[in-house]
């Protein structure tokens, strides 16, 4: 589905991405870039959970640290970034090196002093005295708490462990100031109902979310998933139930998966248009090139202990898919700015996509706005079918890839 729209919309033949083992980083400048770091430890392993993660080992993640100060310097070196809007640390639970993260924010912010925004991903068992103080002297002031569902039963069917009261363990957040609060709910859970669901984003807001980001359940092919997602019928009346549950709030949709209080603050993790990313699994998007990082923590350990970035496989680009990567995140964000095209590849959004964004325009998916174009709910809720099918296609075939081996050859998906 995914590609014969792509196809309908593009009216080009798709040709298959080639992964190349890593050869070289091009030095480069960019104007604005945002930063990632991945924490590859969890105390447990969910089931359906797709991220590079390993159970938590102390002294490993000792040395992961070490190794990421040293990662630092280096992404300094390679890049001259005059702007970094945000740092995001995801997982992995980034929150099990809590008393290290002040260390590493200060090595970041002597190398980028220019970085606005810190966040960062929590599990609900992360909501301790300790674990806040220690963000908050970190200095992070953007996070983001993966609830998944507040109904037992349903994490239950999704195998996951979360404290007995979550609402209570979140109360702990109103002591510090935080300027964006995300809340996960994950939608498509066998035995969620368009009314639980609801109930979710309500008590989500309750708790005092400002953002509620909602994903799809995927059923990655190398998860361990007892139950399977539900068919796409069901999956639209509950995406309808959460465009409805947000409306009742004042929640605006901020993406296709996304619904934020009016005024504050958005918090995403890598929909920057580029983004350096560090730590095992990192991926990296520059304007000619995508990085990803060995999936090995001592791997990762021991190339950057020899002064060499730990990349495993690297994607050229050709301008043409750098500019389509570039108009399918847009899309995701539900805006398409003319400007920021113009400026990123020096060329009109007309001259090179002009053909189907008329197309778009008249199957009404998106509709016209000062600055370029913004996606319908007709529109939002065909890239919501295209990116789990790009998920399948794609990313789900990548990262199995990179987890059979640390180096791989290569591979073409
Ligand atoms: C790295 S994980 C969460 C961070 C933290 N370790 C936790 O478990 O709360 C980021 C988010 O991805 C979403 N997610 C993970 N696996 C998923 C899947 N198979 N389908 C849909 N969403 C998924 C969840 O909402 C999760 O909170
Ligand atoms: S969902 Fe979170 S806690 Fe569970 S395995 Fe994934 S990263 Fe770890």
């Amino acid at each position: 589905m995914f590609i014969q729209l792509l196809r309908l919309l593009l009216g080009k033949k798709l040709k298959r991405f080639e992964f190349k083992p890593f050869q070289k980083e091009k030095k480069s400048s960019l104007q604005q870039a945002g930063l990632y770091v991945h924490v590859p430890f969890c105390v447990r392993l969910c089931d359906f959970c797709p991220y590079f993660k390993i159970k938590f080992d102390p002294v490993l993640a000792e040395q992961y640290v070490n190794g990421l100060l040293k990662e630092i310097d280096w992404v300094k070196e390679t890049y001259d970034i005059s702007q970094v809007p945000s740092v995001y640390y995801g997982g992995g639970t980034p929150a099990l090196i809590s008393h290290r993260l002040g260390e590493i924010n200060s090595k970041i912010r002597k190398q980028f002093p220019s970085v606005n925004s810190f966040a960062i991903e929590l599990h609900p068992d992360n909501l301790t005295v300790k674990v806040m103080d220690d963000i908050s002297e970190a200095r992070f002031n953007m996070i983001s708490v993966g609830i998944q569902s507040f109904d037992t039963q349903l994490l239950k069917n999704l195998g996951r462990n979360n404290p007995k009261s979550p609402e209570k363990k979140l109360n702990i957040l109103s002591k510090y100031a935080f300027k964006t609060i995300d809340i996960d709910l994950i939608f498509g859970i066998p035995g969620q109902t368009p009314q639980l669901l609801a109930d979710d984003f309500h008590r989500a807001v309750q708790a005092g979310a400002t953002q509620i980001s909602t994903y799809p359940f995927i059923d990655f092919s190398y998860a361990n998933n007892a139950g399977k997602p539900m068919k796409k019928k069901r999956m639209k009346r509950l995406l309808e139930s959460l465009i409805q549950a947000a409306d009742q709030e004042g929640f605006e949709r901020s993406s296709v998966w996304t619904f934020k209080k009016r005024g504050s603050e958005k918090y995403s993790s890598i929909t920057r248009d580029f983004f350096i990313g560090m730590g095992p699994s990192g991926t990296t998007l520059t304007l000619e090139n995508f990085y990803i990082n060995t999936f090995s923590v001592p791997q990762y350990c021991q190339t950057v202990d020899k002064g060499k970035r730990p990349i495993a496989v690297q994607l050229d680009f050709t301008q043409r898919w750098r500019m389509l990567y570039w108009l399918f995140w847009s899309c995701y964000e539900m805006t398409i700015s003319r400007v920021r095209f113009q400026e990123i590849f020096n060329q009109p959004l007309t001259g090179v996509f002009g053909r189907a964004l008329k197309l778009a325009d008249f199957l009404k998916f998106i509709e016209t706005t000062n600055d370029g174009y913004r996606l319908t709910d007709k529109g939002a809720y065909y890239y919501h079918l295209a990116e789990q099918a790009l998920t399948h296609t794609y990313i789900d075939k990548t990262w199995k890839n990179l987890y059979k081996t640390p180096w791989p050859k290569g591979f073409k998906i």
